[in-house]
């Protein structure tokens, strides 16, 4: 099958790691007979200033007639980006997975993690105001239905993994909303006798992760505790460098790294391409889900391999001790792909 992604480079190292991402992309074609057709699209601090507007028109238009969008980190204007198209697109499943790779410092061996993030309400939705000097308030929304189809995804992911779902929220205090999220992950895991379900406070779950994060299979979560601790279960195994995630609607999807656009690295190809990559693997696994198309799976553990290989022979980029730029990373990548079989 022939599939139409959108791009968009972004701004810092985003352009710079989706350069080194295509290359392994462009690899995996080659090997498996796949057929990818780029479009490139503008957004973010870079086409702001050009245009005066972080995410025109034309980009969301395009984002809607591709088969999947990959995207880069956005800088300043990331909230006007990234928040507003998970929300125009009702992609209302954030995946963020944390896994322990071979080679890769980790807190522990064994750690393999998903968190389902819900990604279209919660204080992301914006209504916030500065009543005056002083004081200033925002309003938290959580309503059932976008909890009751954030818990049916996390289920549905841990049915596929190792059968366990931890909500979290923080119910003791937020009694109205983190309620109302826990009666709606309540009713679902009733769907699910053969899947272990607990629940846990977001400042316990905060310190399990580091005390006993091998524990965890699937947390599923509230946007703003989601994105706080999705940045913590990326450190523990490695780092942002390589943290992926996974932005999943009806029929759309749009996959982009955990992190932001690290000014302070950009334009010196040092930064790490590899959580676009893995960004690029989920989207196959997407692609496969929704099409049943069996080489969309077989890229997705190319990728994974690949990446293993290199990591073995110390293939690494400068945050994880290697000495690789972020095109070398990229090619060394391509490079294994078309060795293995
Ligand atoms: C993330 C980011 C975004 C978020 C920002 C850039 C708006 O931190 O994807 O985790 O808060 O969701
Ligand atoms: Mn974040």
């Amino acid at each position: 099958m022939s599939y139409n992604l959108a791009i968009i480079p972004g701004d810092g190292i985003g352009p710079e790691q989706i350069e080194a991402t295509l290359i392994v992309l462009d690899a995996l074609q080659e090997k498996l007979g796949l057929k990818f057709k780029y479009s490139f699209l503008e957004a973010g601090d870079n086409c702001f200033k050009k245009y005066g507007i972080a995410l025109p028109e034309e980009t969301i238009k395009a984002i809607e007639k591709a088969d999947a969008t990959l995207k880069g980190p956005v800088g300043e204007t990331a909230a006007e980006v990234i928040v507003k198209l998970r929300q125009l697109l009702d992609l209302y499943a954030n995946l963020r997975p944390a896994k322990s790779y071979p080679y890769i410092p980790s807190l522990k061996p064994n750690i393999d993690l998903l968190i389902v993030r819900e990604n279209t309400e919660c204080l992301y939705k914006g209504f916030e105001y500065r009543i005056n000097e002083g004081v200033a308030i925002g309003i938290r929304i959580i309503t059932k239905k976008a909890s009751l189809r954030i818990a049916q995804y996390a289920f549905k992911e841990a049915s596929k993994r190792k059968l366990k779902v931890t909500a979290v929220h923080k119910s003791n205090v937020l009694k109205a909303t983190c309620g109302l999220f826990a009666e709606a992950c309540r009713e679902i895991s009733k769907k699910y006798p053969n899947i272990k379900y607990e629940e846990m406070y977001v400042d316990a779950a905060a310190m399990e992760l580091i005390r006993s994060p091998e524990k965890f299979d699937v947390i599923v979560t509230t946007n703003m505790f989601g994105d706080i601790l999705s940045d913590e279960a990326a450190q523990i195994v490695g780092g942002l460098g390589l943290a992926p995630s996974a932005n999943i609607g009806f029929d759309k999807a749009l996959f982009e790294p955990v992190h932001g656009a690290a000014f302070d690295i950009a334009g010196k190809n040092i930064a790490n391409p590899t959580s676009m990559i893995l960004s690029t693997k989920m989207m196959l696994e997407w692609l496969y889900e929704k099409n049943n198309d069996e080489k969309c799976l077989e890229g997705a553990k190319i990728i994974e391999k690949a990446l293993i290989l290199a990591f073995e022979k110390g293939y690494t980029t400068m945050d994880l001790g290697g000495k690789l730029s972020t095109k070398e990373m990229g090619l060394k990548i391509a490079s294994i792909i078309k060795e293995i079989s």
